[in-house]
């Protein structure tokens, strides 16, 4: 199976996350930043080329460790002074432990059953988990060609992702996690949600 182009080369990846987001780019990062405080452990999974630690997390003094099927994306996460490795978060195995375990724009990759990976990321947690997802996407649009192009050009290299959340899929999603849930908003201009459960 081929990786897509956007998850081949980090700058066509942050080019086209540029584009998808437009000036709400930071906002995404900065929603989660603001809720890590200085000097906590961060577990990031699918962190992509850990775009939050290099410009959002650094500077708080955090002991960060990302983890991505993306060989590439990793050892930029190392260039970047973090700890990073090579991980396929559809294997079962338990996840390396820290204060805050987050996972941004990725839980989409496991549809259709993302609650075990939720359960291990809540196993791995000391304080909270914090998911952010997109709830607006090209691959659910009504046009067939926009679909098509938002569904091809996320293949991370395990296969073509078709479905995504919409704000109801992935409300209820977290309704089997409400007693665990201390935070919940709109972020990036309403493109993705965020939650945050206590672990
Ligand atoms: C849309 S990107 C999000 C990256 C980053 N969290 C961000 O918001 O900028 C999705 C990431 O999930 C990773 N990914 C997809 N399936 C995965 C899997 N089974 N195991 C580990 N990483 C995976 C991809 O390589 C990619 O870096």
């Amino acid at each position: 199976m081929g990786t897509s182009l956007i998850y081949r080369n980090r700058i066509v990846y942050e080019l086209a996350m540029r584009g998808l987001y437009g000036r709400h780019y930071g906002a995404r990062y900065r929603a989660i930043a603001a809720i890590v405080p200085d000097g906590a452990g961060v577990l990031d999974v699918c962190c992509g080329p850990a775009t939050l630690h290099a410009r959002y997390l650094r500077g708080k003094s955090v002991d960060y460790t990302g983890l991505d099927l993306n060989e590439r994306f990793i050892a930029r996460v190392r260039r970047a002074g973090g700890r990073g490795a090579v991980w396929d978060l559809h294997s079962d195995a338990a996840l390396p432990e820290a204060d805050y375990v987050i996972m941004q724009a990725s839980l989409y990759h496991f549809l259709p059953e993302p609650g075990p990976l939720i359960d291990r990321m809540l196993a791995a947690a000391g304080k909270q988990v914090i998911i952010a997802e997109p709830i607006r996407n090209l691959a659910s649009s009504n046009n067939r060609v926009l679909a098509a192009i938002g569904q091809r050009f996320t293949d991370a290299g395990d296969g073509a992702q078709a479905q995504r959340f919409t704000e109801a899929t992935l409300d209820a999603l977290f309704r089997a996690y409400e007693s665990r849930v201390v935070e919940q908003s709109l972020i990036a201009g309403g493109r993705e949600k965020l939650f945050v459960l206590s672990a």
